[in-house]
């Protein structure tokens, strides 16, 4: 079961121009594009007359013409042309979706009627560009959403499955402490390692050598948004007591979980740094290095969910690492229930 009333990413800013992508989102498929006004746009992907995706037609000024016999329609999804007749049939429009664009990325509403827009995640770390730097990307893993949840709530696997880029050995010895806030929603997990190894990740990019202070904050919004609060800084260092931290390096890591079908999910990522802002090299950098990791967690989860399909008895043995992931799945569980009360 989805959770449909809520903002999932869509799509990176970059993806959406005239031509038209194809998306499966929550198990719907979905058509989007950018009209020659610049306004983003997202309608269901069949065409009301004999199905065919409307993302393979064309987009001309300000609609989008099926591929197929030419039905025509507007960015809400309105039919408002057809080849060979002036009547236009009532039952021809098709569902449009609310968008928002926000920075690098794009964000859908999947439940039905009204959006709400209170509940649309903040990132002005994407949008002011003058104090922050990002790059983005987006990966599809052939596995379930959950384990992408599991995955991102517990970062000890750093260590063993990011050897080399940013695991060290402390990430997986260093214990968390997990807050939940029910009121809110938002699941803490708290990982600071002092003293530690600076992976390369972040020395190549800081120009901070051997030991740091190195703190993972991580904020899970379920069900479609994490936050990793970065902060990397010279040993023994903390924030000042009023707050300011202008001595570390800061680096918010955000991904956006869309689950795609019951066994596929979006796995959508975003850095946004406070240092090297504005340097090409340091993006083209952490942008390498960041799709390696994602990579990885890609190849990791693919394998489990093959291994899930192959019927394998999924037994599962938690630990304290694991606190997590078990709180985010009870989230996620309660948010289940309260849409199928919802509905009822
Ligand atoms: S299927 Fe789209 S116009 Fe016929
Ligand atoms: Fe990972």
């Amino acid at each position: 079961m989805f959770l449909r009333r809520n903002w999932y990413v869509a799509a990176l800013a970059s993806e959406l121009s005239e031509r038209p992508i194809a998306r499966t989102i929550l198990g719907e498929h979905v058509a989007m594009y950018r009209n020659s006004s610049g306004q983003i746009v997202a309608v269901a992907d069949t065409c009301p007359h004999r199905g065919y995706p409307l993302s393979l037609g064309t987009v001309v000024g300000d609609v989008l013409v099926c591929g197929y016999h030419g039905f025509t329609f507007d960015c809400g999804g309105i039919c408002v042309a057809v080849p060979g007749q002036d009547r236009i049939p009532s039952r021809l429009s098709v569902r449009a979706y609310s968008l928002v664009e926000q920075g690098c990325w794009v964000w859908i509403w999947m439940g039905h009627g009204e959006a709400d827009l209170s509940k649309l995640p903040a990132t002005p770390w994407m949008t002011d560009t003058d104090n922050w730097s990002v790059v983005s990307g987006v990966a599809k893993i052939d596995a379930a959403f959950g384990l992408l949840v599991d995955n991102l709530l517990d970062l000890s696997h750093e260590t063993f499955l990011h050897n080399g880029s940013i695991g060290t050995p402390e990430v997986a010895t260093t214990p968390i402490e997990v807050e939940v806030d029910d009121e809110s929603r938002v699941v803490n997990v708290y990982r600071h390692m002092a003293n530690v190894e600076c992976p390369p990740f972040y020395s190549d990019t800081t120009g901070l050598k051997g030991k740091v202070d190195r703190w993972q904050d991580i904020e899970y919004f379920p069900p479609g948004f994490y936050k990793l609060n970065s902060r990397i800084a010279p040993v023994g260092e903390p924030p000042l007591p009023d707050g300011s931290d202008a001595h570390a390096f800061h680096m918010k890591i955000f991904y956006g979980l869309t689950p795609s079908t019951e066994t596929s999910v979006y796995d959508f990522w975003a850095l946004s740094r406070d240092f090297c802002v504005g340097d090409d090299a340091v993006d083209r950098f952490l942008e390498k290095m960041q799709v390696a990791v994602v990579q990885e967690d890609v190849d990791a989860l693919n394998i489990l969910q093959q291994r899930i399909n192959e019927g394998q008895e999924l037994t599962e043995v938690s630990v304290k690492i694991d606190r997590g992931g078990l709180v985010a799945r009870h989230m996620l569980a309660q948010l289940g229930e309260h849409e199928v009360t919802r509905l009822h």
